[in-house]
């Protein structure tokens, strides 16, 4: 058995055209480093970025492209997608997706996806127009849910030198994701959170001091925007109030954009009536200048005080309402991590919070705000669980499955 409980399956990765296909070669380490055998199937497209002679030598397998190989074998695209126990396509084109979506089979890897039973998992790589062109992302709403899991992607510099969503997800943390993925298969089969409104802030607030000024903070809205993901994906009916962010929300959420503190206050209160669970991730400000200038207020003295009023605590808020839901909170801190969290527990009456380090982790990695990657506990009353340091993605997973876990027993209970 390996760290994720679970070895020796047998992945099939599908490869599509795109400058990312380099990076399949390091998936398929990954996998193998973690007791997998790999099959690959590499399209036309993908063939003009990385030679088959590569996978075949990582593998030692031969390299499956054409629907009437030598091998003599008519059967193959059954056979193949059979043998596997997962199949992911790292990278997928937005065409193949599209394909995908309309149960194409003009190729092998195409017809392969539409004869597997397995679960079939997908991590995007393309242009961020692409990938945020409503066709595309009708296309994904449409594969969610009919099950299909989709890992990433990344934001940040692209080949062709744009910047946005669109990048390959890391190789490391497809093959986490994809291996610690028995629980999601359980998700969306069992469709853990079907039927339950989940309601999550997000992202930062923004208090205005004049036309022009505000105060805000660094949050980026990542994790809360992973959570939405991952809550669509066990099923439930997600809102996503948030703060200003740059982020393209999933396109099953129910968006509320809001801007201050006070804004996002009434969004929650006017959407908690029928909300199930609720996940405050937002990192609301405390405090907003007592009053807005009305015109830009201009440079004189050396001093210049502005004074502030307390902004209403939402999740205390939502922790006292008769009945309440399911509440989560966050708590991001530079010092005292675990003990300033268990005081927010009990101070908020909250029913979990997700404690996370700011700052950079023993091997220097930026975690907590605005960055990638967050080391986050899980704690309750009874229990203080270390769930270690991961992408957003994969601990919005994780989170998820343990909400979800926490949600079922209060309530058969
Ligand atoms: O009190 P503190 O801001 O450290 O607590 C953080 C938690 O409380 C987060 O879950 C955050 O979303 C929530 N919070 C809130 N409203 C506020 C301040 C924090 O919901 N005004």
């Amino acid at each position: 058995m390996d760290e994720h409980g679970e070895s020796n399956q047998k992945i099939l990765l599908g490869i599509t055209g795109g400058i990312a296909a380099y990076k399949s070669a390091e998936l398929v380490r990954r996998l193998q480093n973690q007791s997998c055998t790999v099959k690959v199937v590499m399209t036309a497209a993908a063939e003009k970025f990385i030679g088959a002679l590569t996978f075949q030598a990582l593998t030692g397998e031969p390299v499956y492209h054409d629907m009437y190989q030598s091998s003599g074998d008519a059967m193959e695209h059954i056979e193949l997608a059979r043998w596997a126990d997962k199949i992911i396509i790292a990278p997928a084109s937005a065409n193949f997706i599209a394909k995908l979506t309309h149960g194409l089979a003009d190729d092998l890897l195409s017809t392969l996806c539409l004869a597997a039973e397995v679960p079939i998992y997908v991590a995007p790589a393309m242009n961020q127009a692409m990938w945020k062109n409503p066709a595309t992302q009708n296309n994904i709403s449409i594969l969610q849910q009919r099950g299909i899991h989709f890992l990433g992607p990344d934001q940040g510099q692209q080949a062709c030198g744009e910047t946005g969503p669109g990048r390959l997800l890391d190789p490391q943390e497809i093959a986490a994701q994809l291996l610690t993925s028995q629980q999601s298969t359980q998700l969306t089969t069992g469709q853990r959170l079907a039927g339950k409104t989940v309601l999550i802030t997000a992202g930062p607030t923004k208090e205005a001091i004049d036309p022009v000024r505000f105060i805000s903070n660094h949050s980026s809205g990542k994790m809360a925007y992973a959570l939405a993901q991952q809550a669509l994906q066990a099923g439930a009916n997600v809102k996503l109030i948030s703060g200003p962010t740059s982020l393209t929300p999933p396109a099953k959420a129910e968006l509320h954009a809001v801007e201050s503190a006070l804004q996002m206050h009434s969004a929650v209160m006017q959407n908690i009536q029928d909300t199930d669970i609720f996940i405050a991730c937002a990192a609301v400000a405390d405090y907003r200048p007592a009053t807005v200038a009305a015109n830009k207020i201009k440079k004189q003295a050396d001093h210049l005080s502005i004074e502030m009023l307390r902004n209403p605590d939402i999740l205390t808020e939502v922790c006292a309402l008769k009945p309440k839901p399911l509440c989560i909170g966050f708590a991001a801190e530079t010092e005292n991590l675990l003990e300033n969290a268990q005081k927010k527990l009990n101070a908020k009456n909250a029913d979990l919070i997700i404690a996370n380090a700011v700052g950079k982790n023993k091997e220097g990695v930026s975690l907590g705000f605005n960055a990638e990657n967050n080391h986050a506990y899980i704690i309750s009353k009874d229990h203080c669980i270390d769930l270690g340091s991961h992408s957003k993605n994969q601990l919005a997973h994780q989170l998820i499955n343990h909400i979800a876990e926490v949600y079922e027993k209060k309530h058969t209970s």
